[in-house]
């Protein structure tokens, strides 16, 4: 008796719909049609079925603090950091794993059961990595939460940072950070990221740093985060978040750099929603986008993401943890309206985070975790156009979330015409 079937499920890419049949936590089977018997059915109803989203950047310490204690009013990165310094000193374990497990409810509810959040080592009682460290265990039913060792003040520019990176990874955060451009100097920002880098190696751990996340097209840490990726043989296990300058940056030398990132398969991470708005604030017109170069990685074969970053926080106002929001962002900003484009950026939720992430047993093949997520919507592009409607999320097997099919009742044309359909029906 297998746990689950999901019917009529539209594959990306596949002609004929399948039923995927769910047992002991894993996809079992995947045929046209099953007739074995499940304990429960679902109907997929012909709709898009994919694996979940994946949100491989996030800050789940500061979300949902937007307006406490005070609002950014410059609606910059740097005020955004001195207002997150205000913050700090009255964090308390009870309001971080509150805010992030309702976060993580949102998340949830759009489909997204894999984070990777970065948590501020900054604090010297290090409230916030207690209090993830706790939602890390809680969520694990229902959602992967891997967690970044974040220096958020600079390894080298806060004096207590090193003893307390170390001190988080003792307790069990999973990945090492950094932030190379907010050290006093450019050197100490390539000190930083080769300390860090053998810090990493010799822990057998991961690295993801918040780099380059400037408008400076100078700044190119990334070069020493590519050299010490080949030089600790640290291939596909290292992240350069934002790399932001690379939207500035000569195209000579962001040319070079991205070849060094396919060659050393350095992930990449850019967030759309967080940087349109951040990036470009010291120029007058015309605004740089500041959004690093996701369609060249793509056309060079580079594993990038776009990711959420923030929600309701010092440094972002809105959000409501939507993958697809992220996506239709990306697609905008990037420009990335060609058919395979648009196709490709789909992805870049899914199958690539779910990469840099190196979460196991992810996809839709028989054998992966019974993880997946139904959508009004027909296929990857109608999703991001339509930010569809998630009807069905599965974990493990289980119906986590339903929400209901949107569905409006027109009768412009008078009584006679009064007609239901779907916004994903109409022609
Ligand atoms: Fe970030």
């Amino acid at each position: 008796m297998l746990d689950l079937i999901v019917r009529n499920a539209r594959v990306s890419g596949e002609k004929d719909t399948v039923d995927f049949g769910c047992q002991d936590g894993r996809i079992a089977e995947r045929a046209q049609r099953l007739d074995a018997p499940a304990r429960e059915e679902i109907d997929a109803g012909g709709n898009l079925v994919t694996a979940p989203f994946v949100d491989s950047h996030f800050h789940m310490d500061s979300t949902l603090t937007y307006g406490k204690p005070r609002y950014n009013e410059s609606g910059t990165l740097y005020e955004g950091i001195s207002l997150w310094g205000e913050i700090k000193p009255g964090l308390d374990v009870e309001d971080i794993e509150r805010r992030a497990l309702l976060l993580c409810r949102w998340a949830i509810a759009k489909g997204s059961l894999a984070i990777r959040s970065h948590v501020d080592i900054g604090d010297p009682a290090l409230t916030a990595v207690h209090a993830l460290l706790e939602v890390r265990k809680k969520v694990s039913p229902w959602l992967d939460l891997q967690l970044v060792a974040f220096p958020q003040d600079g390894y080298f520019r806060d004096p207590n940072a090193p003893a307390l990176l170390a001190e988080a990874l003792d307790l069990g955060v999973d990945i090492v950070g950094g932030i190379p451009h907010f050290e006093r100097t450019y050197d100490d920002g390539r000190r930083s990221v080769e300390t860090l880098c053998r810090i990493a190696a010799d822990r057998g751990l991961m690295v993801d740093m918040h780099c380059d996340e400037s408008d400076d097209p100078t700044s190119h840490h990334i070069e020493t985060l590519i050299s010490m990726t080949a030089e600790l043989g640290m291939q596909g296990r290292v992240t350069g978040s934002h790399l932001t300058s690379m939207h500035s940056m000569d195209n000579t030398l962001a040319d070079k750099l991205l070849g060094l990132m396919r060659e050393t398969e350095v992930n990449a991470i850019a967030c759309p929603l967080i940087n349109i708005t951040l990036q470009g604030r010291k120029d007058t017109y015309p605004k740089r986008r500041g959004l690093t170069r996701i369609k060249e990685m793509m056309q060079r074969g580079i594993n990038y993401s776009v990711a959420h970053d923030c929600v309701m926080d010092p440094w972002y106002a809105g959000g409501s943890h939507d993958m697809l929001e992220v996506a239709h962002m990306g697609l905008h900003v990037a420009q990335m309206t060609g058919v395979h484009e648009t196709a490709d950026i789909f992805n870049a939720i899914t199958v690539n985070p779910a990469r840099t992430l190196k979460l196991e047993g992810y996809g839709l093949d028989v054998g992966c975790n019974a993880d997946m997520v139904v959508l009004q919507a027909k296929d990857p592009t109608e999703a991001i156009r339509l930010r569809a409607n998630r009807l069905f999320v599965i974990r493990r097997g289980s119906v986590v979330s339903r929400t209901a099919p949107v569905v409006s009742e027109v009768s412009f044309l008078g009584e006679d015409a009064l007609t239901s359909f779907s916004v994903s029906e109409l022609p």
